[in-house]
């Protein structure tokens, strides 16, 4: 597989909405850059932020975002959102819709999402995504920062050991793509979403595409550590546990795993 190299002109004449597209070879992470512009005043609402690299690329749960260069696409929005502070916490789940709706049209596979940011393919986790919030009392200042990270295709010499299990790519063979389009769908998508984030036809598209119904897992609730089986996303994209001992939770985030693995 080839990649049409990315460029900051061709993403911004793919864009519906009128943003600033910055392009950088390497950052620390996108989401840092992001975040220190946006505390700095610096930032307005739907700046893009994308590296080909990132020598720390951030994760969820203070993890860290293998990131390497000539194989992905790393990209942060900056947001100003003027909604209920409730609201935030589904710009994430809606962004994992955009991102799968996106690979569907360039790859024709069938991506799914794992609860609550993951993108996975074929089994192998494709895409992470990490939304990062600060808030100021008067709420001018306030901004969240929603990073995307895509392994394109996988590097020479695979996956390093530790995630090899678990990551994988969209694209295998001999084609060539342009992950201009890729990257401009994927943000195209999410700004369409993000004007009504309560829409509820994005519960319908998360949810046809949505792993785990069905899945035993471990869950922690107040540091209590549980079993149980996951049967439903309610209307607030939170997983819907029952527990071993027959109580049903709502879960928002915070550590769960399957089995013995990591979510
Ligand atoms: C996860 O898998 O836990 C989320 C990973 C999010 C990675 C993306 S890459 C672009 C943006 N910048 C970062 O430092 N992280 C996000």
């Amino acid at each position: 597989m080839s990649v049409i190299g990315l460029s900051a002109d061709k993403i911004k004449h793919l864009l519906k909405i009128d943003s600033k597209v910055m392009l950088f070879e390497s950052l620390e992470s996108t989401n840092l850059f992001a975040k220190e512009l946006a505390a700095s005043g610096k930032a307005c609402e739907g700046d893009i932020i994308i590296a080909l690299s990132q020598t720390y690329g951030r994760g969820r749960l203070g993890r860290s975002f293998y990131s390497p260069a000539c194989c992905g696409v790393y990209f942060s929005i900056v947001l100003k959102p003027n909604i209920p502070i409730n609201d935030i916490s589904l710009i994430t789940p809606v962004a994992a819709v955009a991102v799968a709706t996106a690979i569907e049209k360039a790859t024709n596979k069938s991506p799914k999402i794992k609860w609550v940011n993951d993108i996975f393919l074929n089994g192998k986790k494709v895409c992470g995504i990490l939304s990062e919030a600060a808030f100021t009392a008067d709420g001018i200042g306030s901004y969240v920062i929603l990073g995307v990270g895509i392994n394109l295709v996988s590097p020479k010499g695979g996956y390093p050991e530790d995630i090899k299990n678990i990551a994988g790519s969209i694209f295998e063979g001999e084609e060539v793509f342009d992950a201009n389009c890729l990257v401009a769908d994927i943000i195209n998508n999410f700004f369409d979403c993000y004007k009504d984030l309560n829409n509820k036809d994005l519960l319908i598209e998360y949810r046809k595409r949505m792993m785990l119904i069905g899945d035993n897992i471990n869950y922690t609730v107040n540091a209590t550590r549980k079993t149980g089986k996951v049967v439903g996303l309610d209307e607030r994209f939170r997983i819907i546990v029952e527990s071993d001992a027959g109580e049903r939770e709502a879960l928002q985030s915070g550590e769960v795993s399957i089995g013995s693995g990591n979510i």
